[in-house]
């Protein structure tokens, strides 16, 4: 089975990787060898010179007390110098994968110098503060920033300093522009002012459901009197009544998206024509929830209101009462 994007495992006893071993598990013996063939020579006196590693061998199948002297010093030396060469090459192995469950762990001053996120002399304080460090107990607490183009995430408990400690300082020192995700207002609260009358900002809360901040009319992006118009009423519509774009499968979000781009362009012209300003959302509401009228005359003023060259526009038969079936 092919799985995408698996890396097929590395195989622990490659061809090559076994070799290797092999060839270094012979010399040990060989090296044991030379290491029994020098023991019996000072054991028994044997002029001092140049012997192989097996001749502890060959004086042994003459003499069995040589033998057993050889292949004791042989054989032991063997096993410890197999056994030291194997719980190396284990420890290397261990090292090789000291990483699989993480690298984490705290920086040393030298990765915090490394990490290029301290202050230098060319490089000035500036960018968004990470994190904060004082290399020794007693010294100052240097902060570290980051100035690149490169994303930051902060991942931290609730309620653990995030705010206070990295996203306030930015956001009190940083002099461009920002767009600040504040749900609950708190970043609006403690840095709007210093932004605004020191870092010469200008300062916009968009908090649609609160009576203060600005607002966005979406119908003020609808190109009206231009071949456009229809088609932008309809992705005003659309991103209303279908804000997932998963698409409008039955009957009634059917026909209710097209009421709405009727009742979009309607209001559009007609608060042009009376109150000579661009309508919004909230005109739209009213026209479609107007105590003072039924849903059916609102629908024959809509029909009947001059909204172009003084004849009522068929606004794409959108505004249409249903047929009696339907209704
Ligand atoms: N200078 C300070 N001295 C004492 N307490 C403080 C100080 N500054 C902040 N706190 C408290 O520390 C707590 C954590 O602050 P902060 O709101 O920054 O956390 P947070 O990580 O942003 O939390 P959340 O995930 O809820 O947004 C708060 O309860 C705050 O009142
Ligand atoms: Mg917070």
């Amino acid at each position: 089975m092919v799985i995408p994007g698996a890396t097929p495992r590395q195989d622990p006893l490659a061809p090559r990787a076994l070799l290797a071993r092999t060839l270094i598990i012979l010399s040990l013996l060989v090296l044991a060898g030379l290491v029994a063939t020098y023991f019996l020579v000072f054991r028994y006196s044997v002029a001092a010179g140049l012997y192989w590693p097996f001749d502890w061998l060959s004086w042994g199948l003459d003499d069995a007390r040589v033998f057993k002297d050889g292949f004791a010093v042989w054989s032991s030396s063997s096993v410890l110098m197999i056994g030291l060469y194997a719980l190396l090459s284990m420890q290397k192995r261990s090292n090789a994968i000291a990483a699989l469950h993480g690298s984490a762990h705290w920086a040393t001053p030298a990765e915090v110098r490394a990490s290029g996120l301290l202050p230098g002399k060319s490089k000035p304080a500036a960018g968004v503060y990470v994190g904060g460090w004082r290399e020794k107990r007693r010294q100052p607490v240097r902060y570290l920033r980051h100035d690149g183009p490169e994303h930051v995430l902060a991942f931290a408990p609730t309620r653990s300093g995030k705010g206070v400690g990295l996203v306030l300082p930015t956001l009190l020192s940083w002099r461009g522009s920002a767009l600040v995700y504040d749900i609950k207002g708190e970043n609006w609260a403690l840095t709007a002012g210093w932004r605004q009358s020191k870092a010469n900002n200008r300062v916009m809360k968009f908090d649609p459901t609160s009576e203060d901040g600005v607002a966005f009319n979406p119908l003020a992006e609808i190109r009206v009197g231009m071949p456009q118009e229809v088609s932008d009423t309809q992705n005003v519509a659309t991103m209303l009544v279908d804000p997932d774009g998963k698409g409008l499968d039955d009957h009634w979000s059917k026909t209710s998206y097209a009421l709405l781009t009727g009742a979009i362009l309607h209001a559009l012209y007609a608060i042009r024509a009376t109150e000579s300003r661009t309508a919004t959302l909230a005109d739209v509401g009213a026209l479609l929830s107007d105590p003072e009228r039924t849903l059916q005359d609102t629908l024959e003023a809509m029909l009947d209101f001059p909204h172009r060259d003084g004849e009522p526009a068929p606004l794409g038969g959108a505004g249409s009462p249903l047929p009696a079936e339907q209704r």
